[in-house]
């Protein structure tokens, strides 16, 4: 892989992504495999998690590792102690780190620190491992990934982040559709059009969930409040109003779209509950293929080309 951790998309190569979703594959037929035997992951979570602590732990045991989840309270990351400290202790000890945290800057002094690789298990600003497993999760349901038209609706959050880089790697027609006000910053939208250029992508930016979902082959949205802004509950919930996933706005979508969302969901809010419980949502093939492509990951920082051979 291009970078020693894994803090943003950005980190990876196009090819480093079709190799890890290639893997991913080979991981999924191949259930439990002992090559990672010996081997420490440590789990640090300043924030809740179901889908992304089960597939990283699981897929750790499954190839024969071993990890260690430390809850916001035991490790108090600038509080108790310094992230410097923390990585530099915790990489004595584990292997691989995988971190959930507030501030993508955070991440970057753990990575600073740490002699092992950082993976961002979730940070304000992007969720690369959801990404990833969007990726598998797409390419198991339409013929290829550089064909997608995707719509995002919603929020330009952390998932609408990583997603964008990821799918403009992969060549795909993406509409981000989200209030005017909540938007993706600037570099982003820069960096995902530099690499849909060399992809052959394309990238659109829009206030109109109508004009983002016309014909779209995958259709994606994400939470309105995020972790850490649940003060804005109310706000949100207002200004995102016209951004629902309905049955009528998924009738606009391309006739064989699927339903895409990272969960947790919030059913009468972002999603219509005939949307996410229907025939077109994949939201729970995304939530097992994390596990596929954790695996993925963790062989790659781990080993490498030598670990997938030994298979
Ligand atoms: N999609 C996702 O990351 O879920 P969790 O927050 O439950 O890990
Ligand atoms: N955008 C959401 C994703 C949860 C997996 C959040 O950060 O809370």
């Amino acid at each position: 892989m291009k970078h020693k951790d894994l803090l943003s998309i950005s980190d990876l190569s196009s090819i480093d992504i079709h190799l890890l979703l290639a893997d991913a594959v080979e991981l999924r037929a191949d259930g439990w495999v002992d090559i990672l035997t010996g081997k420490t992951l440590a789990l640090v979570f300043e924030k809740p998690s179901l889908r992304t602590r089960m597939s990283f732990e699981l897929a750790m045991r499954q190839l024969g590792g071993t990890c260690i989840y430390l809850s916001p309270a035991e490790v108090g990351l600038g509080k108790r102690e310094s992230a410097k400290d923390i990585a530099s202790v915790l990489s004595r000890y584990a292997d691989v780190l995988a971190v959930r945290t507030f501030a993508q800057e955070t991440l970057l002094e753990l990575a600073r620190y740490s002699d092992a690789p950082v993976i961002n298990a979730l940070s304000d600003f992007e969720h690369p491992c959801q990404a990833l497993a969007d990726l598998l999760t797409m390419s198991d349901h339409k013929e290829t990934l550089k064909d997608i038209r995707l719509a995002y609706i919603g929020d330009g959050n952390n998932v609408a982040r990583s997603l964008l880089l990821a799918g403009a790697l992969m060549g795909m027609d993406i509409r981000l559709a989200t209030p005017t006000t909540y938007t993706l910053d600037e570099e982003t939208i820069e960096l995902a059009s530099e690499y849909a250029e060399d992809s052959g992508g394309a990238i659109m930016t829009t206030a109109d969930p109508h004009l983002a979902i016309s014909d779209a082959d995958v259709v994606y949205t994400d939470t309105w409040v995020s972790m850490g802004q649940e003060e804005e509950y109310p706000q949100r919930l207002q200004v995102f109003s016209g951004f629902r996933i309905t049955p009528a706005l998924m009738a606009e979508a391309a006739p064989n779209a699927i339903f895409m969302h990272c969960l947790p969901a919030h059913r009468g809010e972002e999603v219509a509950p005939e949307v996410i419980d229907g025939p077109a949502s994949v939201v729970l093939d995304q939530a097992e293929n994390r596990l596929y492509v954790q695996k993925a990951v963790l062989a790659h920082m781990l080993g490498g080309a030598e670990v997938a051979s030994q298979r």
